[in-house]
C-alpha cells in the first residue's frame, strides 16, 4: 500500500499558489480576494469555511466571510450575491452547503456570476467541463485529479467506480475521469443509493471513488487487490480524543482496505486538503482571468 499524502501534495502546490499570487498582487496592485457566505450555523461548514479563509490568507489571498443568521430569506441572499457580482474587487464567490431548507440551492448556485463560480457548481461551468473547455471544476474533484496527477497514477483504460452521484463531487467525479485528458480516459460507473448489487460493481474497479458521506462504508471485501482507492468522506463524529473534540471518518475502512489498495487517500490527510488547493487554484484563475477573461 502506498499512501497518496493529501498534506504533502497540497503543501507543494500551496506554494506554487503562493508565488503566482504574489506576481498577481504585485502587477495588479490588490491581491485576490475570495468571498465566502455561510448561513446559519452547521458545527462542519463552520469549519469548512474557516479553513479555506485561512488558507487564503496563508498563501496571500484576501478572504471576506460573510455569515446570516439562519432564518435570511431567498431574496436577500440573492440580492447580496447581486451585489458582489458587480463588485470588481471580487474574483471568487462561494455559497457553502447544504443551505436551511426554505432557501433553493439551485437558485443560489445560478444567482453567481458563472465568471466568480470558483465553486464550479453554475450549470456553464458543468456544462464546459462536460465538453472539455476552460472553466471551474468544482474543488473537490479538482484537488482529486491534480492528487492522480502529482503521483503520475495511470487512469487510461482503467475501469472507475464512483460511489454516490452528489453534484459537488460524485456527479463532477464521473465526468472528469471519463473526459479525454490525462487524467481521464476511463470507463466510469456511477452508483449510488438505488445501484443493483453495488458490493460487485466497486468490486470491478482499478479506481475507486467513494463519496457517499457514510462511515467506514466501503469495506476490504468490496475493494479488488491493487485498487487505488480514494475516499472523499468526511464524517464528523463527537470524540474526548481529539483538541477539537471531534473525530473524523472517511467512507473507507482505511485499516481494512488499506491491505488490498495499491493507493489509498488517508481520512484526514487526503482528499480535504486537496479540496482546499482545488478552491485556491480556481481563486486565482478567476483573478487573473486566464478562464474568463475580464
Ligand atoms: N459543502 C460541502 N462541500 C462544499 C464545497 O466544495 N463548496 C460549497 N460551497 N459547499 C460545500
Amino acid at each position: 500500500m502506498n499512501l497518496l499524502d493529501g498534506k504533502l501534495v497540497s503543501a507543494k502546490i500551496k506554494e506554487d499558489i503562493k508565488q503566482e499570487a504574489a506576481s498577481f498582487t504585485a502587477q495588479a496592485g490588490r491581491k485576490p480576494h475570495l468571498v465566502a457566505i455561510l448561513v446559519g450555523n452547521d458545527g462542519g461548514s463552520e469549519t469548512y469555511v474557516a479553513s479555506k479563509m485561512r488558507n487564503c490568507e496563508l498563501v496571500g489571498f484576501e478572504s471576506t466571510n460573510i455569515r446570516y443568521d439562519v432564518d435570511i430569506t431567498e431574496a436577500e441572499l440573492l440580492a447580496k450575491i447581486g451585489e458582489i457580482n458587480e463588485d470588481p474587487t471580487i474574483d471568487g464567490l462561494i455559497v457553502q452547503l447544504p443551505l436551511p431548507k426554505h432557501i433553493d440551492p439551485d437558485k443560489v448556485t445560478e444567482a453567481i456570476d458563472y465568471r466568480k463560480d470558483v465553486d464550479g457548481f453554475h450549470p456553464i461551468n458543468l456544462g464546459r467541463m462536460q465538453r472539455n473547455l476552460p472553466c471551474f471544476i468544482p474543488a473537490t474533484p479538482y484537488g482529486i485529479m491534480l492528487m492522480l496527477e502529482h503521483y503520475g497514477i495511470e487512469t487510461s483504460g482503467k475501469k472507475a467506480v464512483v460511489v454516490g452521484r452528489s453534484n459537488i463531487v460524485g456527479s463532477p467525479m464521473s465526468i472528469l475521469l471519463a473526459r479525454n485528458s490525462t487524467p481521464g480516459n476511463c470507463t466510469v460507473t456511477l452508483t449510488h443509493s438505488r445501484t443493483a448489487n453495488l458490493k460487485e460493481e466497486i468490486l470491478a474497479g482499478d479506481i475507486v471513488v467513494a463519496a457517499i458521506g457514510r462511515k467506514n462504508f466501503v469495506t476490504a471485501d468490496m475493494v479488488k487487490e491493487g485498487a487505488v482507492v480514494i475516499d472523499v468522506g468526511i464524517n464528523r463524529e463527537e470524540s474526548a480524543e481529539t483538541k477539537s473534540g471531534f473525530k473524523l471518518y472517511g467512507d473507507v475502512d482505511f485499516e481494512g482496505v488499506s491491505k488490498k489498495a495499491s493507493w489509498i487517500t488517508p481520512v484526514p490527510g487526503g482528499v480535504g486538503l486537496m479540496t482546499i488547493v482545488g478552491l485556491l487554484k480556481n481563486t486565482l484563475e478567476a483573478a487573473k482571468g486566464t478562464i474568463y477573461p475580464k
